[in-house]
């Protein structure tokens, strides 16, 4: 992203060019792009009266990777629609949280190297939702792995043996266990290991590029949305619509225990929650 950004600022106008030719090339991509969109059962239901029975029965969730963009934005999503009755953040660093919203959080810190000593902060939950990751630059190949395979895998293995019916996933655009990408054939391969734990329900969400909607204005990076922008709703997502279609989805109904949720799937049931 920052790497775009730096290339917008020091073209200029070849940018303007270059913005032109994504254009030009995200229309042809988005043409061929098109997924059959997912069944629900519910969606004719009065969302409303859905929402006020889920309440009614008290369900603990937990979030992992709640110190990351998207779970940040996800925790924050969870707390205003107050789905839940108890939230706990899984991570291995507590959080600094004032105000009295966070007053009924929870935070389990725990070792992610020997998570089988940390069962107990997995107990309990109804649902469960990760936004766990990190990247090669920042890891090592190896490292990557243990993260988004290894700690994401045994974290829901966990969560499942101690009572937990529904997980989310966030993993990542173009995911495929066949992948010759060491990035997509790591996200196919924990969607594929998770879906074999047999939860009641599992959503996998593949958003493309995650856009950060920040505060205060940087024109650079502003530009660089625009730009990404452009690339539609099939390559690119802002983050606060992948925490909205992660909670509205939780309270649907699909006709399958596993639905994939493409990027055009997370923009079009982020968008409806937004909505309201
Ligand atoms: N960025 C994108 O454009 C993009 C696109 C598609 C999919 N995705 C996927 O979406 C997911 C979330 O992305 P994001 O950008 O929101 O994530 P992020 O901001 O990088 O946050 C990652 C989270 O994982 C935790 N984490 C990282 N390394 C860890 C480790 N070694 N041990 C324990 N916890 C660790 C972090 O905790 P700390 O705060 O303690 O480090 C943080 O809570 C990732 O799986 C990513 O691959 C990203
Ligand atoms: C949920 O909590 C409320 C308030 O504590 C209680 O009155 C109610 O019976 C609980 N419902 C269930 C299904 O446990």
């Amino acid at each position: 992203m920052t790497i775009i950004t730096q290339l917008i600022a020091t073209l200029g106008k070849t940018a303007l060019f270059l913005a032109l030719l994504v254009l030009v090339l995200a229309a042809v991509l988005n043409y061929f792009d098109d997924a059959d969109p997912i069944k629900y059962a519910s969606m004719n239901q009065d969302t409303a009266a859905l929402e006020e029975t889920f309440r009614q029965q008290n369900k603990s969730c937990f979030i992992l990777g709640a110190s990351g963009e998207t779970g940040k934005v996800l925790l924050q999503e969870l707390l205003q629609r107050g789905f839940f009755s108890r939230i706990t953040l899984i991570g291995r660093r507590p959080l600094t949280l004032e105000g009295k919203a966070y007053e009924n959080l929870v935070q389990e810190v725990v070792d992610f190297e020997k998570l089988e000593d940390y069962a107990a902060a997995f107990q309990g939950h109804d649902v469960g939702y990760c936004c766990l990751g990190t990247t090669r630059a920042k890891a090592g190949a190896e490292g990557f792995i243990r993260v988004d395979h290894d700690y994401v895998l045994k974290s829901a293995e966990l969560a499942k043996a101690g009572g937990c019916t529904q997980f989310h996933l966030e993993s990542s655009r173009g995911a495929d266990k066949t992948s010759n990408f060491l990035y997509l054939k790591v996200k196919g391969q924990v969607e594929a290991d998770v879906e074999a734990l047999g939860f009641d329900r599992y959503a996998i969400y593949r958003p493309g590029v995650l856009l950060v909607d920040r505060q205060e204005s940087r024109p650079g990076e502003w530009l660089a949305r625009k730009f990404f922008g452009a690339f539609s709703s099939s390559m690119s997502v802002p983050i606060q619509m992948v925490a909205k279609a992660m909670v509205s989805n939780t309270l649907l109904q699909p006709e399958q225990k596993t639905e994939i949720l493409e990027n055009k799937d997370i923009v079009s049931l982020g968008k409806s929650a937004a909505e309201k």
